[in-house]
């Protein structure tokens, strides 16, 4: 098994090895003295995983109870927490009981806002099942739910006591979320790991998958030990992010998919420095032709003003300014703050 041991203010490993849901049990039994376990999922992962996982905790003496909800970003909002925290109250869930987040990204932000909030703040344990929540999301103590205003508007930072990664869970994800959490892997290797990137470029990815999660686990890992709070090199984990987001706030969300606006986001920012001077020669051309090998796109039709616009209300912008993060060449990253007046001239070079 791979073992990736993260240093945050509550110390916690994260492990790498086909087929660990069936020891989901043991496995959280190892950092827990809880009685009870909630363990909270989507109705699509719910019929795949959840009864091989709940089996699991039971064999291990846990009382465990279910909460499912309805799989997909619109259910990521503060009704679907007052549910968990119904269903957590109504199980008599004590502040020592545990949370088991099963799924993708959806489940992972909104079961850890449930368990940093419910009592104050309960341990939660996360199995992720889509390509973005193993390479991403599970990692890193990021918490929340979407509002009205904004995505992730609302949240805490509260880390897991563990992840528990079972590659062979993507056996059954759809190609489409494949591609989405591809983006978050290429982001990796432009950022911060050009051997990453090289393989990206030279193999096929989900031929060695325990590879790339270790590798792309490892690097947040890092980054998130030395800036737990995103108060500097955490941002980095940004790259084409502000440009994506504005993308898809364009598209209310709809259509476009995350993973799909990072790619265009990537390869936007990228284009633009290296016509700046700022990135080395190169390099926008080699991100797009590894999103598009991993089915991403890597353009699109918006309005290059509304782009702008977009990043200049981000709620990541302050002080006049947004910080861009930027490649020096692929695996060089860093932040760069820009007027807001600016932005439309910059990307539109
Ligand atoms: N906390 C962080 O640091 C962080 C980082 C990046 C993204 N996010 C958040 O992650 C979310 C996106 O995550 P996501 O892409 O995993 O979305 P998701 O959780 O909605 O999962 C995508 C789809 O795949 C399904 N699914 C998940 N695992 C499956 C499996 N093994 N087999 C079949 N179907 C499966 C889900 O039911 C869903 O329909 C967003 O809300 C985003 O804000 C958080």
């Amino acid at each position: 098994m791979r073992v990736v041991k993260v240093n945050t203010g509550t110390p916690y490993d994260i492990l790498i090895e086909r087929g660990l849901t069936d020891n989901a049990g043991s496995l959280v039994k190892s950092v827990t003295n809880a009685e009870k376990v909630t363990v909270i999922t989507d109705s699509n992962v719910e019929k795949l995983y959840a009864k091989r996982v709940v089996s699991s905790l039971e064999s291990e003496g846990f009382d465990t109870s279910l909460f499912v909800f309805e799989a997909g970003e619109k259910q990521k909002n503060l009704a679907t927490i007052a549910s968990m925290y119904n269903h957590m109250a109504d199980f008599r869930m004590s502040r020592k009981d545990i949370v088991v987040a099963l799924g993708g990204g959806v489940v992972g932000d909104m079961a850890g806002f449930a368990a940093a909030t419910y009592m104050r703040g309960i341990d939660f344990v996360q199995i992720p099942t889509s390509l973005l929540a193993q390479v991403d999301s599970s990692v890193g103590g990021k918490t929340g739910v979407d509002i009205p205003q904004g995505k992730n508007l609302v949240g805490a930072f509260h880390q897991p006591r563990l992840v528990i990664i079972d590659p062979d869970t993507l056996k059954s994800l759809p190609q489409y979320y494949i591609n989405d959490g591809m983006a978050e892997v290429i982001k990796y290797g432009c950022i911060k790991d050009i051997g990453l990137f090289v393989t990206l470029e030279t193999e096929n990815a989900l031929d060695i998958i325990e590879d790339i999660i270790e590798t792309c686990v490892s690097i947040k890992r890092d980054v998130v030990n030395r800036d737990e709070k995103e108060k500097g090199e955490r941002m980095l984990l940004n790259f084409g992010h502000t440009l994506g987001h504005s993308l898809e706030k364009i598209y209310n969300f709809e259509g476009l998919s995350h993973g799909q606006a990072v790619a265009i986001g990537m390869v936007m920012i990228t284009a633009a420095s290296e016509k700046a001077g700022i990135t080395e020669k190169g390099c926008v051309g080699r991100i797009e032709a590894l999103c598009k090998k991993y089915g991403l796109p890597v353009s699109d039709t918006a309005d290059i003003a509304e782009i702008a616009a977009e990043c200049a209300s981000d709620k990541k912008s302050s002080a006049g300014s947004v910080s861009f993060v930027l490649l020096k060449k692929i695996g060089e990253s860093f932040t760069r703050k820009t007027p807001l007046n600016d932005i439309l001239e910059f990307i539109s070079l």
